[in-house]
C-alpha cells in the first residue's frame, strides 16, 4: 500500500509547561485545546520513542471532553509518524487498566490514555494525555523527562491530512499506510478478569441475593462493570448506577471517596442499604469498597486482600510479594510479615511499581489514593479490586463488615486518615515544605504527642531492580510505638497546591477497635498542624477533606 493521503509537518514553536507530572500531562481543556498544544506534546513524545516504526499503538480515553477531538489527532499524527497499526477503543473509550490490559495481551509498542482521572470534566475542566510503555504500565521517569524536554526545543509536527475515523464503528480502517482498528473496549479486559476470579462462585454469590450497588460516577467504568457484573456474573439489574460515561461526568468529581461518591454513600445509608458499596473514578483505575456500615480503606483494603488474594484462582499460588506508596499506611506490611514474604515501600505513583511487578517480586500493590491492582497488567485497576473483594466475600461466607473486623482481631487495626489542604498558595505550601526538611529531622529523639520521635526524614527511594533513584518524595515523622505522620504535596493538581497529611496509628487491643478515625487520631493530628504550623503557612485552619 503507498502513501494515499498526503503527510503534512506543520511548523510549531514550543509551549511552556509541558512537564508531565505524577500521571502525565493535565491542564484545563483551554489550554489543550489551543492550537498545536496536544501536537506538541505527542509530537515530543513520538520523537522521545525509539523503534515504534511499524507497531502498535493502543489510543483510548476515558471519555471526557475533548476525548474524540484529541483521539482523532493521535490516529492522525501516529500515521504520519510511522505506527503500523492503532487499536482504539470504540468511541475513544478506554479505561486505563483496559490500555494496559490491550497493550499486554497483544504486545503493542505502548499506548495513549487520554484522562484527567478523578479531575471533572468538561469545557472549563480538565484533560489529560499520559503514555504506556510496552510493559503495560506509566512510563518511567527517564522516558518523561526525555517527552519534556523535546517539547522545549519542537520545531514541527507530523500528521496526515485525511477526514476523521468513525470510531462509532467495529472493525479496521486505514489512515495512509496505518490500520486503525476500532476494538470493543470491554472483550479482552473482561476475558482477563474470567482467567483471575472464581466466576461461577461469585455468580453464586448474587444468585443467593447479595445485593452490590456499584457507583461509575458517569465516567468509564460504567460499561465494564455492566458487562462484567450484570451480563456475566447476573449481578441484579441496576447494580451499575451512574452507568454512562458523561463528557462532564454529570457535573461532579468522578472520584470514588466518601465526599465525592455521594450518590453511593445515600445508598449505603439508606434503610435498605445492600451488602457492598463500590466506586471508581473518570478512567477507572480507582476503586473504594464499602460494606454496610463500614468504610474499608485503602491502606486496610490492600492488607485484606494480601491476606485473602489465594481465594481468587489467579493468585492460588499465593502472593510473592506487596508493595504500597510510602503514605500508604503500614496495615499490608504487617500481613507480608506473618506471610513470610517481602514488603516494599515506594514513593507515591503507580510507575514505581513497576520493576517490582515486572521482576515478579511482588504480586499486588496499593496505595492509600484508592489504588489497588496486581501483576495482571501494570496500572492500578477499579472493577479488578472489587471483583477480587466480591471473590473473597465469596469463598469466606461472611459479611465486609466481619472479614475486616476479623483481620483487625488478627492483625491489629492501623487507624488512618489522610487531611488534605486543597487549593493553597504555592509559594505557602513550599515554604511549608522548607521548614520541614530543615527541622524534622532534629526531632528525633524528641518527644511529640507523648511519644518517642524515632525516624525524621524526606523520604528518598532507590529501586531494588534497576537501582533509579528518587529524593524528597515526602516528609516522615516516625514514632516508637509504630505510629507516623507524613507529608508531601499533591503531584496531580491543576491550580496551586495541595497539602496532604498522612496520619496513622497502630492499635493492636481488639477492644480498641472501633473508635473514630479522627478521634483515635486526634493527638497525632493536632501534632500534624503544630509541627508543621499548617495554619501559620496555609492560613488555614482546617483541612478541606479528610478520607
Ligand atoms: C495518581 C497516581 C497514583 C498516585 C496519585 C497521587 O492517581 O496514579 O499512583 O497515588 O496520583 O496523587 P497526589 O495528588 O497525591 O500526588
Ligand atoms: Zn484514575
Amino acid at each position: 500500500m503507498s502513501h494515499s493521503v498526503p503527510v503534512q509537518t506543520v511548523a510549531t514553536t514550543p509551549f511552556e509547561g509541558q512537564r508531565p507530572g505524577t500521571s502525565g500531562l493535565r491542564k484545563k481543556v483551554k489550554v489543550f485545546a489551543q492550537s498545536h498544544y496536544l501536537e506538541n506534546f505527542v509530537q515530543a513524545l513520538f520523537d522521545s520513542l525509539d523503534g515504534f516504526s511499524g507497531g502498535t499503538l493502543v489510543v483510548g480515553g476515558d471519555g471526557r471532553y475533548h476525548n474524540r477531538t484529541a483521539v482523532q489527532v493521535i490516529l492522525k499524527m501516529a500515521a504520519a509518524n510511522g505506527f503500523g497499526r492503532v487499536k482504539v477503543g470504540r468511541g475513544g473509550i478506554l479505561s486505563t487498566p483496559a490500555v494496559s490490559c490491550v497493550i499486554r495481551k497483544h504486545k503493542a509498542f505502548g499506548g495513549i490514555v487520554l484522562s484527567a482521572s478523578h479531575n471533572p470534566g468538561g469545557p472549563d475542566e480538565d484533560f489529560g494525555i499520559k503514555y504506556n510503555v510496552s510493559a503495560g504500565g506509566p512510563a518511567p521517569e527517564k522516558v518523561t523527562e526525555a517527552v519534556y524536554a523535546r517539547t522545549q526545543t519542537i520545531s514541527g509536527y507530523r500528521i496526515v491530512e485525511a477526514p476523521d475515523v468513525d470510531l462509532d464503528r467495529l472493525g479496521e480502517t486505514t489512515l495512509g499506510d496505518m490500520v486503525v482498528e476500532v476494538i470493543d473496549p470491554v472483550a479482552d479486559y473482561a476475558e482477563l478478569m474470567e482467567q483471575l476470579f472464581d466466576m461461577d462462585a461469585i455468580r453464586a454469590l448474587f444468585a443467593g441475593g447479595f445485593r452490590l450497588c456499584f457507583d461509575a460516577m458517569h465516567a468509564v467504568t460504567g460499561p465494564y462493570a455492566r458487562e462484567i457484573l450484570e451480563g456475566r456474573l447476573g449481578a441484579a439489574p441496576g447494580t451499575v448506577i451512574n452507568g454512562t460515561p458523561l463528557e462532564d461526568f454529570g457535573g461532579g468529581h468522578p472520584d470514588p471517596n466518601l465526599v465525592h461518591a455521594h450518590d453511593l454513600v445515600e445508598v449505603m445509608e439508606g434503610a435498605d442499604a445492600p451488602d457492598m458499596g463500590a466506586a471508581s473514578d473518570g478512567d477507572g483505575d480507582r476503586n473504594m469498597i464499602l460494606g454496610r456500615g463500614i468504610y474499608v480503606t485503602p491502606s486496610d483494603s490492600l492488607a485484606i486482600l494480601t491476606a485473602n488474594a489465594h481465594l481468587a484462582p489467579g493468585y492460588a499460588r499465593g502472593v510473592a510479594g506487596v508493595a504500597r506508596s510510602m503514605p500508604t499506611s503500614r496495615a499490608a506490611d504487617r500481613v507480608a510479615e506473618k506471610l513470610g514474604i517481602p514488603a516494599f515501600e515506594t514513593p507515591t505513583g503507580w510507575k514505581f511499581f513497576g520493576t517490582l511487578l515486572d521482576a515478579g517480586k511482588v504480586t499486588l500493590c496499593g496505595e492509600e489514593s484508592f489504588g489497588t491492582g496486581s501483576d495482571h497488567v501494570r496500572e492500578k485497576d477499579g472493577l479488578w479490586a472489587v471483583l477480587l473483594w466480591l471473590n473473597v466475600v465469596a469463598k469466606r461466607g461472611e459479611s465486609i463488615a466481619d472479614i475486616v473486623r476479623g483481620h483487625w482481631a488478627e492483625y491489629g487495626r492501623t487507624y488512618y486518615s489522610r487531611h488534605d489542604y486543597e487549593g493553597i498558595d504555592s509559594d505557602g505550601a513550599d515554604r511549608l515544605m522548607a521548614h520541614l526538611r530543615a527541622t524534622v529531622p532534629g526531632l528525633v529523639g524528641q518527644t511529640v504527642a507523648g511519644r518517642e520521635v524515632v525516624l525524621g526524614d524526606d523520604f528518598a527511594y532507590t529501586d531494588p531492580v534497576d537501582g533509579s533513584t528518587a529524593a524528597k518524595q515526602g516528609i516522615r515523622i516516625g514514632f516508637a510505638d509504630g505510629s507516623r505522620i507524613v507529608y508531601r504535596l499533591s503531584g496531580t493538581g491543576t491550580a496551586g497546591a495541595t497539602l496532604r497529611v498522612y496520619i496513622e496509628r497502630y492499635e493492636p487491643d481488639a477492644a480498641r477497635h472501633d473508635l473514630d478515625p479522627q478521634e483515635a487520631l486526634a493527638d497525632l493530628i493536632a501534632a500534624a498542624g503544630s509541627v508543621a504550623d499548617i495554619a501559620g503557612f496555609t492560613g488555614r485552619e482546617a483541612p478541606t477533606v479528610i478520607t
